[in-house]
């Protein structure tokens, strides 16, 4: 069967942005877990979009959890997938490979339950060609590592601090809604060596079936993400602008257009990624970039700012 890409024709980018040193073609990426070669590169030109962020790997497989994995809430939906995936030896030798070969701006998503996990994944990404890392220390669907790591600044202070010293590579991490004092744990990060900061992950949540009264996922909970997660996403992005000025920030949560990409930008992120919304319009990330890439030939000053690595606010 004849290759198919792109229900878009290829596009000239009017407005680039640039995340920590990385230059990225446009302000809109994919976010973990919503993305993966195989299923889209039928849909679009991967290297098209700003970047693309693949699912979380593990130092070995990943079964993930038991099913029912995802349910539905207004305007959302709840996943206790439990990062299920095939193991950083796979993913080097095949999604990673098959993604620089497009010619697409890479995001390796890591996932751990100690940090002994995140150092073996990162260790043997250092000389992979990913051209960034994003520690996912926000999990909420996993019993050990993921979120708990991130929502205390001690532990993820010396999680960031041990990571920094295995690679060069430019280092996001991926920060939990979970938490009440979001800036304490940015700073702890960013003390650590962080280059990046990218927000919001999936708040905890669960849906309850009427007929049995039990929950409906069987991890009981799960992750909240989509549209109901905007104002969410924005506050937080908000909040860690205001605290710490210079670091880049990739916004994340709920957004389905460009109008909302948009948001973020004005609350202080220099990039933003699309999620949820892939689930249900495959084609979503290269709507909203081409969206945004339209929304921002009429605000010069914004453009002029992510184009030189610089923030709204
Ligand atoms: C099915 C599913 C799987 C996800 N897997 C990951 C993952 O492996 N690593 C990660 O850092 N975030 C993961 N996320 C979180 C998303 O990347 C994103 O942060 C969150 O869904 C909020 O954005 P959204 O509202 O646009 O979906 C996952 C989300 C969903 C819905």
């Amino acid at each position: 069967m004849n290759k198919q890409v792109n229900v878009y024709e290829p596009h000239e980018w009017k407005h680039s942005t640039i995340v920590a040193g990385v230059e990225w073609k446009n302000p809109v990426g994919t976010a973990s877990g919503t993305f993966q070669y195989d299923a889209c590169h039928w849909f679009y030109d991967v290297s098209q979009m700003g970047a693309v962020t693949t699912k979380g790997v593990s130092p070995v497989p990943w079964e993930g959890n038991p099913g029912p994995r995802t349910t539905e809430s207004p305007s959302g939906t709840v996943n206790s997938v439990g990062l299920q995936n095939p193991g950083v030896d796979h993913y080097l030798v095949d999604e990673l490979p098959k993604l620089k070969k497009e010619g697409a701006t890479v995001i390796t998503n890591v996932a751990g339950h100690c940090d002994d996990d995140y150092a073996e994944v990162v260790a043997k990404l250092a000389d992979c060609p990913a051209d960034m890392l994003e520690i996912n220390v926000s999990c909420p669907n996993v019993t050990h590592g993921g979120m708990s790591v991130g929502t205390d600044p001690v532990a993820l202070n010396r999680l960031i601090t041990r990571l920094r010293h295995i690679t060069s590579k430019p280092l996001i991490v991926k920060l939990t809604p979970n938490v009440t004092d979001i800036v304490s744990i940015a700073k702890a990060a960013v003390d650590g060596g962080a280059d990046a900061l990218s927000m919001i992950n999936t708040l905890v949540g669960m849906r309850i079936d009427i007929r049995t009264g039990e929950p409906i996922l069987a991890n009981r909970t799960g992750g909240v993400s989509g549209p109901a997660v905007l104002p969410v996403g924005l506050s937080f992005v908000w909040r860690v602008r205001q605290a710490l000025p210079d670091i880049p920030i990739i916004g994340i949560g709920g957004i389905d257009s460009g109008e909302k990409a948009l948001e973020y930008l004005y609350a202080g992120a220099n990039a933003v990624e699309v999620g949820a919304a892939a689930l249900y319009e495959p084609t979503a990330p290269m709507r909203v970039a081409r969206e945004l890439d339209d929304l921002l030939d009429s605000r010069p000053q914004l453009a002029a700012k992510l184009a030189a690595g610089q923030t709204w606010r």
